[in-house]
């Protein structure tokens, strides 16, 4: 063999070019979630295809019921799937017992929601540096440190919950989510509880930490300022996604 086997014509190097990072970081094939109501089945999710590229921003968007909560459980590894697969980082979470699920759940995926859900009698810092400990890998100044300043959070993690705005306390939550650094974050209506200052504050802070940090974010919002924070919107209608059609 000589040379010319290492060599590649123009169109393999496009095509190579091409290739970069196509392998997503999140991927559903044909996903089903169904819920039992008494002796029928309800159908959240309808087939979805849904993929997600490494550092990018995705808003998903749509009517109440439609479905958003359902896809970000059964992705997050927070609910099982009816049929079909969620790809996380290469691993088929359906194909995995619930106790293998919840292990690459908590090392794979960082959770927010609407409600913030911190522990009531521990300060800011206490709420975050906690998520640090579960996860078995102990106290991390420097990611600490990186974190709650982008955040905004520095002059604020000596104060327990009952002191800090709805919009502190959900920018602790967000920390608390990322501290351990998921390769995907997941925000259910992360502003959902937040006015429209706090709401603003919380999407500028999301978008640092995508364009910053590199950080993977799936967030469901009906915010419409969200379009101009990620880098792409997807919408659902009656558990699938119908993109192109402009949601709510
Ligand atoms: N635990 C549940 N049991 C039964 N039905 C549910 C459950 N959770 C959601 N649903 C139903 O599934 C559909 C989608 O709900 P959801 O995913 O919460 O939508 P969204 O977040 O878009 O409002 C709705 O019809 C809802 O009533
Ligand atoms: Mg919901």
């Amino acid at each position: 063999m000589g040379i010319a086997a290492t060599i590649r014509t123009p169109a393999e190097g496009l095509f190579f070019q091409g290739k970069k990072n196509v392998e997503p970081i999140l991927k559903t094939e044909n996903l089903w979630k169904l819920y039992r109501a008494g002796k029928v089945d309800v159908p959240a999710l309808r087939g979805v295809n849904f993929e997600v590229q490494p550092g990018e921003s995705v808003a998903v968007m749509g009517p109440s019921g439609c479905g958003k909560s359902s896809l970000l459980y059964v992705i997050g590894g927070l609910a099982q799937a009816s049929r079909g697969k969620v790809l996380v980082d290469g691993n088929d979470l359906t194909s995995l017992s619930d106790a293998a699920r919840t292990k690459l759940r908590r090392h794979k995926i960082g959770f927010v929601f609407q409600r913030f859900n911190l522990l009531p009698t521990l300060t800011a810092k206490g709420n975050i540096a906690i998520a640090q400990f579960i996860h078995g890998d102990g106290f991390d100044p420097h990611r600490f440190e990186v974190v709650t300043q982008m955040l905004g959070l520095a002059g604020r993690l000596h104060h327990k919950p009952s002191e800090l705005s709805g919009g502190e306390q959900q920018r602790v939550a967000i920390a608390r989510a990322i501290i351990n650094e998921p390769k995907i974050l997941l925000a259910d209506e992360p502003t959902g509880n937040l006015d429209s200052k706090n709401s603003e504050v919380v999407l500028q802070m999301l978008r640092q930490l995508n364009k910053d940090l590199g950080q993977t974010i799936v967030m469901i919002t009906h915010n419409p300022e969200a379009t101009t924070y990620f880098d792409r919107v997807v919408h659902m209608r009656d558990g699938i996604i119908v993109d192109g059609v402009p949601a709510d």
